[in-house]
């Protein structure tokens, strides 16, 4: 059997007493979209640090082609990108450049310290903005975007590193709900339309947006994993699973 894409075994993690995961595992394969739901305070965020290699597992561990991602350094760790629900830009810079910004890394680093990008990166970088739908807004500052545009831009930065999955942790609760869907729109063609099979896994607060857009749907409560669904057999009773009785408001 092959390895999955992105797999992770019995994750657990804490913060003195309290424990954040729980021993948590899930898999991911190339070209898959997953919604990770969960209470506030579920563990979803923890997780996604982990995943990123931005925080140590207590025990477990994250693997990308079955390798531990706590151990990646370079190019390897470049695999997995990282889109954040701040959209973390340098807002001085444009956006061009902040795509660019995907591309360090890959150039030796004085090329990157003095902003020297070959021709073949400002070309990848302008591909993934034109991607993205912002082609046009290239050469503008990133504080001179409106929020989902720059969140746009953020997953054409997560694309200039030419990843092989992509992280969002709640890459929608900043912005309003058509422009969210739009996004969630996006990512979703990332996973299903890219040749490469890039898979996303993306947590959120709203059920609605994880079934209309995410392949499988994954619960997270209290650290740990207690539903695993394909996002069409998401139903209310799944839902009230995760949440509990408070969390669904009843319609009027
Ligand atoms: N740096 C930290 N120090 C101490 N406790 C933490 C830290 N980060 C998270 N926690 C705790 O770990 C648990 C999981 O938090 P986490 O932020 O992962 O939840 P979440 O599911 O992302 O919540 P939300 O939906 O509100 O973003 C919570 O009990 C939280 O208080
Ligand atoms: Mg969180």
């Amino acid at each position: 059997m092959t390895a999955p894409l992105f797999e992770v075994r019995a994750a657990r993690k804490s913060y003195g007493e309290r424990v954040a995961l729980d021993g948590a595992s899930l898999r991911v394969e190339r070209g898959e979209m997953l919604a990770v739901l969960g209470p506030s305070g579920a563990g979803k965020t923890t997780l996604f640090r982990c995943l990123a290699g931005l925080a140590p597992l207590d025990a477990g561990a994250a693997l990308l082609h079955g390798h531990d991602v706590a151990a990646m350094r370079g190019r390897q760790r470049r695999k997995i990108a990282v889109v954040f629900q701040q959209f973390n830009l340098v807002n001085r810079l444009s956006a061009l450049d902040n795509v660019l910004a995907g591309r360090l890394g890959h150039v030796p680093a004085w090329r990157g310290w003095l902003r020297r990008f070959s021709r073949d990166d400002i070309r990848l970088a302008l591909e993934c903005l034109e991607r993205v739908g912002l082609l046009d807004h290239a050469n503008q500052r990133a504080d001179a975007l409106s929020g989902g545009q720059q969140q746009r831009v953020a997953i054409a930065r997560a694309l200039a590193q030419q990843p092989d999955l992509i992280i969002a942790d709640e890459p929608v609760a900043s912005l309003d709900p058509h422009i969210g869907a739009g996004v969630m729109a996006l990512l979703a063609s990332i996973c299903h339309e890219g040749e490469g099979g890039i898979a996303v896994i993306c947590s959120l607060h709203q059920p609605e947006l994880a079934r209309r857009y995410a392949d499988r749907i994954v619960g997270l409560r209290q650290g740990g994993i207690v539903l695993d669904v394909a996002a069409s057999a998401c139903d209310e009773a799944a839902l009230h699973q995760l949440y509990g009785s408070a969390a669904i408001p009843a319609a009027a």
